[in-house]
């Protein structure tokens, strides 16, 4: 395998416009100052499997980072969410997870925006829609298990948008799986190809450190930080790795790479991007090794915020006039003000503090005096966001998911352009629940509350096509439903219980575009009437007992769709 290179995106690159020519009015020098800013930033989030370290490595880049100065901050907070039940602690749960939820910090003259995707017990709808506002993603695997269930979920998503992956391999200080099998395990399961940038020395006990394929550069382990080392050797054969390392790992680590570099991928810049092959880091979270080789190559190569497709035309980050969508809502921590922050992802232009934006679902203006923002040093307040990073829109349940936002006083408004972002799907809830009330005169209000919590996105709600009073409500992680039993109570008056529901999958369905469609499809619903349902919008969705039945259906009903997940326009 030949050496891998590290090659710069142009947009990173290229000199800013003004860097050459001084810009000779105020347009140009928004222009560069916009340009300048989309290309340092960098906006992610993990995927990983619960404690396979993503606290600890978030952590260890935020010390990196200079914006916490204290080990311990992330995992007090992370222990407090999972110590606690009762309404109080799960509304100031939320509270911490909105700070949290958005983490700014600067690397290599870049900055950062790392989305949190909650794991635990937190996994919902917003963990997967989390992904759908980030340009690349982070996976984190445990050398000792490998790939493991939730990381396969979320790499499912990834590969619906295409997300450019960069894997770290973590706990080499801990026994594991020898480092090939790992990477076999990352093709097979995940169906991704792989290229090691750096390679391990030994592993648990016996880990010397890592070896960089790229630079040629030895790093040597040592559980302190300060006592990690950073040794440039000409190529394998010098010997100062025998030096470093004694005779018998060096020629070990001769022996490996070379299998490597044959056997193995070269790393290809384009593959990457286009999230069909993940660069492979090695390391240990806990002792702070290999995560700032891990950040300084995630900065060069990581894809700055990318266009976004709308119903009209995709939108570069480029561009003047500010726009962005709605990819996650949740409640406020403080009990004073019921409201719910909406989590903006901007996508073009330049969002100022105060700014007046329209909500071009229903066409109204939005004054965001109150906007959140999640600066590195200033985490509320600061007055600007640029394309990559996330605003906090305070509202009182008008804001939908997928909902977008552009400034009211553009050129495209005046040119009457619609801009409606595309590709924050709902995703088919995993768990099931019957809704059962005491008290029947409450209805209406359970039909409001539970409409509400879906248009926020927790819980989606299912009601039994040919009518009928009994709710079903499907989450994709079960913490939902406690959440929703709470809200519902103290938000609309409305004591419910939840029951078991038959149900397992959940698809919506779509008939072909063919003349005969909607009698093929009204064939469909005479032979399912009991797992036909319609959701909050109206759409058809077939709820199957389990895995087996629904496989069974799709295959008896070849020309029907049935979708894993629905846009909303
Ligand atoms: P998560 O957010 O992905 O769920 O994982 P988290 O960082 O909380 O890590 C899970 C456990 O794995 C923690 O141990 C953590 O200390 C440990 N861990 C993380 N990275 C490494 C590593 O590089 N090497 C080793 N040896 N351990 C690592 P814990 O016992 O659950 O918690 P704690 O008591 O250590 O805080």
């Amino acid at each position: 395998m030949a050496e891998a290179t590290l090659s710069d995106d142009p947009a990173i690159s290229a000199p800013a416009p003004s860097e050459n020519a001084p810009p000779d009015t105020a347009a140009a020098q928004e222009q560069s100052e916009l340009q300048k800013q989309v290309a340092r930033r960098r906006t992610f989030g993990i995927i990983s499997h619960p404690d396979a370290g993503k606290t600890t490595l978030t952590e260890k880049m935020l010390l990196l980072g200079g914006v916490i100065h204290e080990a311990g901050t992330i995992k007090a907070r992370k222990a407090d969410r999972h110590a606690t039940s009762d309404w109080m602690d799960m509304e100031k749960e939320r509270g911490i997870s909105v700070t949290s939820s958005v983490m700014q910090f600067p690397h290599g003259g870049r900055v950062l925006n790392l989305l949190d995707t909650p794991g635990h017990q937190d996994f919902s709808e917003d963990t997967y829609r989390v992904l759908t506002a980030v340009d690349s993603a982070l996976m984190v695997l445990d050398n000792a298990a490998g790939v493991e269930q939730q990381t396969e979920k979320l790499m499912e998503v990834c590969r619906m948008r295409q997300i450019p992956i960069l894997t770290f391999i973590n706990k080499l200080d801990r026994d594991g799986l020898p480092p090939l099998d790992l990477l076999e395990d990352i093709e097979e399961t995940l169906g991704i190809e792989t290229a090691p940038l750096s390679w391990p020395i030994g592993m648990g006990r016996r880990f010397r450190g890592t070896y960089s394929l790229a630079g040629n550069e030895l790093h040597l382990y040592a559980k302190k930080r300060s006592e990690q080392e950073r040794l440039d050797v000409t190529d394998l054969q010098d010997p100062r790795l025998d030096d470093a390392l004694g005779a018998d790992p060096a020629d070990q680590l001769r022996f490996d790479v070379e299998l490597v570099r044959e056997a193995g991928n070269d790393f290809d810049l384009d593959k990457y991007r286009a999230g069909e092959q993940t660069p492979v880091f090695f390391g240990s979270a806990l002792h702070g090794f290999g995560v700032e080789e891990l950040l300084d190559t995630f900065v060069e190569i990581a894809p700055p915020p990318q266009p976004r497709p709308t119903t009209e035309r995709a939108v570069s980050p480029q561009e003047d006039d500010f726009s962005g969508f709605v990819f996650k809502i949740q409640a406020n921590m403080d009990e004073r003000h019921r409201d719910r922050v909406a989590f903006l992802r901007v996508c073009s232009g330049r969002f100022q503090q105060g700014m007046t934006l329209r909500h071009q679902r229903t066409g109204q203006e939005t004054r965001t005096g109150r906007a959140m923002t999640f600066m590195a040093e200033e985490r509320e307040g600061a007055e600007v966001a640029w394309p990559g990073d996330i605003i906090g829109l305070h509202n009182h349940g008008t804001i939908k998911i997928g909902d977008s936002f552009t400034a009211e006083d553009t050129t495209l408004v005046a040119a009457d352009e619609e801009l409606r972002f595309t590709g924050v799907p709902s995703f088919a809830p995993e768990h099931f629940r019957k809704v059962h009330i005491d008290d029947p005169f409450r209805a209406k209000h359970l039909g409001k509350g539970l409409t509400q919590l879906s248009e926020e996105g927790a819980i989606q709600v299912f009601c039994p096509m040919h009518g009928g009073s009994t709710y079903i409500v499907g989450a994709v992680g079960p913490l939902q439903f406690d959440v929703t039993i709470e809200r519902l109570d103290a938000e609309y008056d409305v004591a419910a219980t939840l029951g078991a529901a038959p149900y397992e999958r959940a698809r919506w369905v779509e008939a072909p575009d063919t003349k005969d469609g909607d009698a093929l499809l009204e064939d469909f619903k005479n032979q399912f009437e009991t797992n036909l349902f319609t959701d909050a919008e109206g759409s058809l969705a077939y709820l199957a007992r389990n895995d087996w039945r629904l496989e069974r259906t799709v295959e008896e009903w070849p020309r029907l769709a049935f979708h894993a997940t629905k846009e909303h326009v």
